[in-house]
């Protein structure tokens, strides 16, 4: 098996004419990329990762791993946006539904809660209580090193774990992933003593997921790295090698062009199995921060289904006509519920008797794709053979290599950010920070 798209479904609002068309540019899209001579090319370093990466650094993200899982019974992850997501997204999609809810027995792992992912300083109190004088750990990601949200977080965690430890023990649980040589965090690093993993200069944040940024906190899971590698080393393959006919992550990039250039400027991202949630706020990330600059791009949205069919449902199905829908399926169900018959059918759902939960949702499914597709919301499926390491590397690395087409195809440079400055300056100015004292003056007459 392999990770699929299936734009069957969206046939009748596509000609195949027009994917001929597009297939050239595509074809010249991704010359551009892996040649490395487009827009934003000096930060290609993805491209390569999952064969090309740092071995003894691999190594010593299991080694910390391990230390963690022998002597903390809670991790905190502080970071935010490309710093963040991917851990999560990977950590949620590949381990139990309610891992940290579980008993340690059979999770075996510690607990893992994210921080500096906001600035909440109610969220921050909770998660305090939620560590309460338990053994932890703290793993610090930040490639600048100098973003506000996780930093006031490491600030109060560290304040905890010397509190605890004192500084020196403190220092040997704190992790920090960050530039190699700059930035705020690595001085600190350097200046306590911290164990440090790098986050590569050609790598941006939403491409980061296989890099120490996502792979310490997955490998504290109990995740299996060697398989996501793998994994993703098999997406590179496909990716690279296949010619368009047959290579799903082009023609993905192709059709969402498609639909872009007919008026459908809204892709959402449905899934059938919570799990997924965060592998949606990755894609998000990953879509809209590489595409949406210029006064363009496709806005990403995302729907858990059957979920949101009772509240988004109604808007997919019958409001204005500005989307297509891409379903993420795995196509086999990594757990299952069967339902039994009853004596006495009062709840009328004894025809489901001896059907498992994965037949009715599945059953959903298919059944909301064809409601949106008379809809008028023309449908592509991504199909995710199942729900472990290997699929989910090869997944990343289908839409990473596909946003990387898909920006070009659209005219932008895929691998920049520049509108992520604009609230941090007005943030920083009504702090007060040094340095800010004028645009303050002006903001402060317009609040
Ligand atoms: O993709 C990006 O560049 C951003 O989302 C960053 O990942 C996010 O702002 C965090 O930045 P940093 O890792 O420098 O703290």
């Amino acid at each position: 098996g392999k990770v699929t798209l299936d734009y069957s479904k969206a046939a009748g609002f596509i000609s195949e004419e027009e994917i001929g068309y597009i297939s050239k540019l595509v074809e010249d899209a991704k010359e551009q990329l892996v040649a490395k001579n487009g827009a934003g090319n000096d930060f290609l370093g993805w491209i390569d990762l999952p064969v090309d990466y740092d071995k003894e650094e691999f190594a010593r993200i299991k080694e910390a791993a391990k230390k963690i899982q022998s002597d903390s019974e809670v991790l905190i992850v502080i970071g935010i946006g490309g710093s963040y997501l991917g851990a999560r997204a990977a950590i949620e999609f590949l381990r139990h539904g309610f891992y940290n809810n579980i008993s340690k027995e059979e999770r075996k792992t510690p607990e893992i809660y994210y921080a500096g992912n906001s600035i909440s300083g109610a969220y921050l109190e909770g998660l305090l209580d939620v560590v309460g004088d338990r053994d932890f750990s703290v793993n610090i990601i930040s490639k600048s090193g100098t973003t506000t949200e996780p930093a006031i977080a490491f600030r109060i965690f560290k304040k905890k774990l010397e509190e605890k430890y004192g500084k020196e023990e403190a220092a040997k649980r704190i992790y920090a992933t960050t530039d190699k040589a700059k930035g705020a965090l690595k001085n600190l690093a350097t200046e306590e003593g911290y164990e440090t993993f790098v986050v590569p200069d050609d790598v941006g944040g939403r491409f980061s997921v296989l890099t120490a940024v996502g792979l310490l906190p997955i490998a504290v899971s109990g995740a299996d790295l060697d398989q996501l590698m793998a994994g993703a080393a098999e997406g590179r393959k496909l990716a690279l090698e296949q010619k368009f006919e047959e290579n799903d992550s082009l023609q993905y990039a192709a059709i969402r062009n498609i639909l872009l250039r007919k008026g459908k400027s809204i892709e959402v991202l449905a899934n059938y199995e919570p799990s997924l949630h965060y592998v949606s706020e990755w894609w998000k990330q990953l879509y809209g921060e590489s595409e949406g600059k210029d006064q363009k791009g496709l806005f990403p949205a995302s729907v858990d289904l059957t979920t949101d069919l009772h509240s988004m449902g109604q808007f997919i199905q019958d409001g204005a006509r500005i989307m297509f829908e891409t379903v993420l399926n795995i196509e086999k169900s990594r757990g299952n519920v069967v339902i039994e018959e009853e004596a006495v059918d009062l709840d009328g759902l004894n025809y489901l008797a001896g059907k498992d939960m994965d037949f009715v949702n599945k059953s959903a499914m298919n059944g909301t794709i064809l409601a949106h597709t008379d809809g008028n919301v023309p449908n592509l499926m991504v199909k995710v053979p199942e729900q472990n390491e290997f699929y989910l590397g090869e997944l990343f690395y289908f839409f990473e290599f596909a946003v990387g087409i898909s920006g070009y195809l659209l005219g932008v440079n895929p691998f920049n950010q520049p509108g992520v400055e604009s609230y941090k300056k007005n943030m920083f100015a009504l702090l007060g920070k040094p340095g800010y004292e004028a645009q303050r003056e002006e903001l402060l007459k317009r609040l």
